[in-house]
């Protein structure tokens, strides 16, 4: 997925979504810093520092075998970052992070579809995620595709096996 594609998310706003690389990093992190604390929060699951999250971005962005979907306007402000990062044991860790004002349209929905989508085409066939109990939104997403929620101390687990 390098060409970018259009969606329409509801509300009719218009994205373009293409596959990020190490050039994106920095417009990345600064998207990620122009979110709301309590986005960054359910994101990083803490408030890192502009060096730190310019760093796991960098890190996220750059990490052979990852796979960045990035959201933008047609005017080119980024308003979505989904990742899946190859775990050790198989499978892909995801996670997401929407403009704090393009949350509730189907943007998760969407960057959520593409990733697994890719992925899938590398042959992973498990996802997983990790989330704040009280994040809510992520837990519809997840369990609106079918994803399995299991809940630790604090945080959910988020599991999707797919049949080959
Ligand atoms: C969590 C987050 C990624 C969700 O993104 P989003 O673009 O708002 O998600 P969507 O619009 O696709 O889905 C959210 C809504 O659609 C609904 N939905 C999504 N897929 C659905 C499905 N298949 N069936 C039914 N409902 C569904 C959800 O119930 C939810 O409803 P709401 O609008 O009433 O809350 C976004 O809120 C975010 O970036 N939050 C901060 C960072 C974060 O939490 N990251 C997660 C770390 S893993």
């Amino acid at each position: 997925m390098r060409a970018a594609a259009t969606t329409i998310l509801s509300g009719g706003l218009a994205v373009e979504i293409a596959e990020g690389g190490p050039g994106d990093a920095g417009p990345v992190a600064e998207f990620m810093l122009g979110l709301s604390l309590d986005s960054r929060h359910d994101r990083f699951f803490s408030i890192p520092s502009t060096e730190a999250l310019h760093a796991e971005v960098r890190s996220e962005l750059t990490t052979p075998g990852n796979l960045s979907l990035i959201a933008r306007t047609p005017e080119g402000r980024i308003v979505g970052h989904g990742l899946a990062a190859p775990l050790a044991g198989g499978g892909a860790e995801l996670a997401f992070a929407i403009a704090d004002d393009v949350q509730h349209h189907g943007l998760g929905t969407t960057l959520l579809n593409g990733l697994v989508s890719a992925m899938r085409a590398r042959g992973v066939r498990r996802f997983e995620a990790t989330m704040l109990s009280e994040n809510l939104p992520m837990r519809a997403v997840f369990a609106g595709a079918g994803f399995t929620l299991v809940a630790g101390s604090g945080s959910i687990e988020a599991v999707l096996e797919l049949a080959d």
